[in-house]
């Protein structure tokens, strides 16, 4: 059998999950892909490192050229991660005629339309399905199995860290420093944390799915985002009193034209399934105008579920499948599509008060979001502790700016010591 010379850039979770499926699967993928793929060579940054995989003297590199200048290496598995350098390198391995396999959403978010155009000049096939979701074959899906479908909406839990955070604390009530902790020890995290917790690894995620599912640029930077850092106990309770589990969704919905995009803290209803996607396990409901609602499950991060993707990737480009479909092809009808403003958006509402003097209060709020145009779906009242209350309200469907005005209003009050939370509902409807 023929074989085929690859290089991995970077031998941390993902990397060591790539090389393990490929040293584990190795009958398999030489039957499906008729290869033999062998692992000539691994840039890491730190060669002296002690690792729990040994490889082959000479195998591993801290010099990029190695890689670039080797001719008979013909695809380069970007595994890296981070900005400028994993992008310098997926450039240069391009311009020497290998082909890309990756799991860098962040470059494919920021830069798409430049690695694209440089795969399309240099005639390289350029793959990244592990980009988004970790294991679960998203972007197939939505470029090959769903594309008789106008799609409608997207709306998924894509970030392993923050839903296994928001579990842990809702089922076993760690704390949010705990939770984390795990979840970088099991290697969910990105470098940098703050990616995963504050939004941003969602936000990248949904830009590249919605890019593909409504054949427009998004750009990331007009994604409302919000993280996870201000979710606390008292939320999760008050959550579950109402009948909801919060969860990190990412929202991205076609509606008159115009792009609705958001990632945020979410109350959903504990009985839809999404609701008991826990750990580091991720979801996706795509609606098509055709298949009507679609779920996918599964891991969303980790060394071998992200493996798994990865090693598909290779497999296809062996296979020499259809190439992946450019973010911005025109012949993918590319169009502009206008995003809309926050405040513009429209969702059901859980806020929580905290307010000091019972006298009136209720009264008073009510007052005011009734002249914001804002009804109230239920109230509950809890004293917690000393002279201090908690008033949740959860409201029918309303404009944000609406809420907005009414809150500007609300923390006017005397009675009312502060607004804790505002946390927006999505119900599926
Ligand atoms: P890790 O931090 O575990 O590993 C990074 C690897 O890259 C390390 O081996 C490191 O070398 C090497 N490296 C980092 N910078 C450089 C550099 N400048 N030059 C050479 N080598 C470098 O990252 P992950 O495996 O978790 O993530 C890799 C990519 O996969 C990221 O883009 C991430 O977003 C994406 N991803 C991660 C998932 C996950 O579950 N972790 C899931 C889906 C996608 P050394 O070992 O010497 O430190
Ligand atoms: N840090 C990411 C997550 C990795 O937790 O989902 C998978 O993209």
């Amino acid at each position: 059998m023929e074989k085929v010379k690859i290089a991995i850039l970077g031998f941390g979770n993902v990397g060591t999950g790539v090389w393990k499926i490929l040293l584990e699967n190795k009958k398999e993928i030489m039957k499906r892909s008729n290869y033999e793929i062998e692992v000539t060579k691994i840039l890491v940054k730190d060669i002296n490192k002690k690792r729990d995989i040994a490889v082959a003297p000479g195998i591993l590199t801290n010099n990029i050229d190695d890689i670039i200048n080797d001719e008979s290496i013909k695809i380069v598995v970007e595994l890296i991660g981070g900005c400028s350098e994993a992008k310098d390198y997926m450039i240069r391995a391009m311009k020497s005629k290998k082909h890309i396999v990756t799991a860098n959403k962040l470059a494919i978010a920021n830069w798409s339309k430049e690695l694209f155009k440089i795969a399309d000049t240099e005639n390289v096939l350029f793959y990244y399905e592990a980009s988004v979701a970790g294991g679960i074959p998203i972007i197939r899906e939505i470029n090959e199995s769903l594309t008789a479908n106008r799609i409608e909406q997207i709306v998924g839990i894509i970030n392993g860290t923050t839903n296994y955070i928001l579990s842990k604390m809702t089922l076993d009530g760690s704390s949010f420093d705990e939770a984390l902790k795990e979840a970088q020890d099991k290697g969910y995290a990105e470098a940098d944390p703050t990616s995963d917790v504050d939004g941003y690894d969602a936000v990248y995620k949904l830009a590249i799915m919605s890019s593909l599912a409504f054949g427009t640029e998004v750009d990331h930077d007009c994604i409302y985002r919000e993280g996870i850092r201000n979710i606390s106990a008292v939320d999760i309770e008050y959550a579950k009193k109402f009948g909801y589990t919060i969860k990190l969704l990412a929202i991205a919905k076609e509606i008159n034209n115009k792009l609705e995009l958001r990632v945020h803290p979410t109350l959903i209803p504990s009985t839809h399934p999404m609701a008991n996607v826990n750990d580091v396990y991720n979801s996706i409901m795509i609606k098509g105008n055709a298949v009507g609602e679609l779920m996918l499950y599964g891991k969303g991060a980790g060394d071998l579920p992200t493996g798994s993707a990865v090693v598909g990737d290779i497999i296809s480009i062996l296979r020499n499948n259809i190439k992946p479909v450019d973010l911005t092809e025109t012949s993918c009808t590319v169009e502009f599509k206008e995003v809309k403003k926050a405040r513009e958006n429209e969702s059901e509402f859980y806020i929580r008060l905290d307010f000091k003097d019972k006298e009136g209060v209720l009264g008073d709020t009510a007052n005011i979001f009734g002249e914001n145009n804002v009804s109230i779906v239920s109230i509950t009242q809890d004293v917690e502790r000393g002279d201090h209350s908690s008033l949740a309200f959860i409201t029918h469907k309303s404009e944000e700016k609406n809420i907005r005005n009414s809150l500007n209003k609300i923390i006017q009050l005397d009675s009312v010591n502060n607004v804790e939370s505002i946390i927006r509902i999505e119900s599926f409807n």
